[in-house]
C-alpha cells in the first residue's frame, strides 16, 4: 500500500528544501504540487514564543511549518506526525538529512493514535511547548487523481488520508452501502449542502438502477445532474463546482475529521506544559467551531459542544459546580481576533483563501477525558 501511495506522489528533497519560500517555488519535478504552507510566517511568530524547544506538527503534509520552524529555531526539535503514508515518508527523508538530522521524529498516525505514540516515544503529559494543527487535506492529496479526492482530475473515488492504510472505507465504498437517511444527514452536516435530499436521492437511484459511482468525475457529474442548477457561488461569491460541497461532506465522513479535531483540542490540552502555545489553521467552519469552542472552554462531556451553553440542558447549568467546571477556561488566546492571509498571500497561494489561525497559551490542566488519554 505504502509503494503504490509513494510513487505518484514521490517529490525530491532538493525541490523540498528549496520549498520553504513559497514566493519563489518552482513546479516539482514529478507527480502533484507540493503543499505550499498557509499562514507560515504567522504561525512561527506565535510558536516561538513556546517556554522550550519541543514542539508537535500534528498535519505534518510537504513539512512547510515543520521546516521553518527548525530554520528559525536552531534548537528545536519537531515530532512530525501525520496520517498520511506519503507524508510520513517525506518526513522520514527529511529527518535523515544533515540539516535537519536528529531534530525531526516522523509518526505515521492520526490524532486518536497520540496516546499509543506518546508511550511508545516515552513523552509525558504536560510536557510539550509548542503545537501546530494545520487541518484538512494537503495539496499533494487534493491534487494527485489516485488519492480521490480531486474533482477537476479523474480518479478513484477514494479520499482516505490515509490511502486505506488503517482498512477504513473509501467514498466508494460508503456511497455504495450508506442508507438513503444516513446519506442526507452526512451531506447536509458535514458539507452543509441544502440540496441534500436531491443529491442522496439521485445516488440512491443510480445505485439502484445498478450504476456503480466509482469514479470522482461520476460523482462529479451525478451531482451535477441532480442539481441541474448550473455553476454555483461559494460562501465568498466565488464560482464552485456544484458537486464541491458533496466532496468536503463525504471527505469529512470518510476520514471522520470532525472527531478528530475535537480529539486532537483535548489531547493539546494534556500534551502541552502551562504556558505552552497552541497554533491552528482551519479552512472552513465546521473546524473552526470546534476549535473556537475549546479556546473558549466550551465543552461538554469531552466534546465541542454544538450548541450555546444556555440551550444545552437546565440540568448542566442547574448544577453550580458543574457549571463551573463547564465555564473553567484552559486556554488564553493570544489574537483578538482570528488572522486571515493577506491578499498577496491569497494571489500566491490560493488555497489560503478560506484559512484562519487561532493562538492560544495554555492556563490551567484539564479533568481527565479519556480512560484511554495519556498516561
Ligand atoms: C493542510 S496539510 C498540512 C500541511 C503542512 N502544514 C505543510 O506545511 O506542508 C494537512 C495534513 O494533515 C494531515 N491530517 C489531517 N488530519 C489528520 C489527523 N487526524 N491525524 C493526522 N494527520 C492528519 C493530512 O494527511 C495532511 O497531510
Amino acid at each position: 500500500m505504502l509503494k503504490r501511495l509513494l510513487i505518484p506522489t514521490r517529490i525530491r528533497l532538493e525541490y523540498l528544501r528549496h520549498n520553504t519560500n513559497t514566493a519563489t517555488a518552482a513546479a516539482p519535478p514529478t507527480g502533484a504540487a507540493p503543499h505550499v504552507p498557509v499562514l507560515c510566517d504567522t504561525a512561527i511568530e506565535y510558536l516561538k514564543g513556546a517556554p522550550g524547544r519541543t514542539f508537535f506538527d500534528m498535519t505534518f503534509g510537504a513539512g512547510g511549518h515543520t521546516r521553518r520552524l527548525l530554520d528559525t529555531l536552531p534548537d528545536a526539535k519537531v515530532y512530525a506526525l501525520d496520517r498520511d503514508p506519503v507524508a510520513y515518508q517525506l518526513a522520514q527523508e527529511l529527518s535523515e538529512t544533515e540539516e535537519y538530522k536528529g531534530r525531526i521524529i516522523p509518526l505515521l498516525g492520526k490524532f486518536s493514535d497520540i496516546p499509543r505514540l506518546f508511550g511508545e516515544q516515552n513523552l509525558a503529559k504536560n510536557s510539550i511547548d509548542g503545537m501546530l494543527f494545520d487541518f484538512g487535506c494537503s495539496s499533494m492529496q487534493f491534487d494527485e487523481a489516485a488519492r480521490g479526492f480531486s474533482i477537476s482530475h479523474d480518479g478513484p473515488l477514494d479520499m482516505r488520508m490515509d490511502g486505506g492504510l488503517s482498512g477504513g472505507l473509501s467514498a466508494a465504498d460508503v456511497l455504495a452501502k450508506v442508507d438513503e437517511g444516513d446519506l442526507v444527514k452526512i451531506l447536509r452536516i458535514y458539507g452543509e449542502e441544502k440540496a441534500a435530499k436531491k443529491i442522496a436521492r439521485y445516488i440512491v437511484d443510480a445505485r439502484n438502477a445498478m450504476i456503480k459511482i466509482e469514479t470522482t468525475r461520476q460523482l462529479a457529474n451525478l451531482v451535477e445532474d441532480a442539481l441541474d442548477s448550473g455553476p454555483r457561488k461559494d460562501k465568498l461569491q466565488r464560482p464552485a463546482h456544484s458537486a464541491t460541497k458533496t466532496f468536503q461532506a463525504l471527505r469529512i465522513f470518510v476520514n471522520n475529521e470532525l472527531n478528530e479535531i475535537n480529539y486532537g483540542m483535548l489531547l493539546a490540552n494534556e500534551m502541552l506544559r502551562l504556558d505552552g502555545r497552541l497554533v491552528t489553521i482551519t479552512f472552513h467552519s465546521l473546524e473552526d467551531t470546534i476549535v473556537k469552542r475549546h479556546i473558549n472552554g466550551h465543552v461538554v462531556a469531552g466534546a465541542a459542544n454544538p450548541l450555546p451553553l444556555k440551550y444545552s440542558s437546565h440540568e448542566l447549568i442547574d448544577d453550580p459546580e458543574m457549571l463551573q467546571s463547564l465555564n473553567e477556561k484552559h486556554w488564553r488566546q493570544l489574537n483578538r481576533h482570528v488572522i486571515v492571509p493577506d491578499p498577496e498571500e491569497v494571489s500566491r497561494n490560493s488555497r489560503s483563501r478560506s484559512a484562519k489561525l487561532r493562538a492560544a497559551v495554555k492556563i490551567s490542566a484539564p479533568q481527565e477525558f479519556y480512560e484511554e488519554s495519556i498516561e
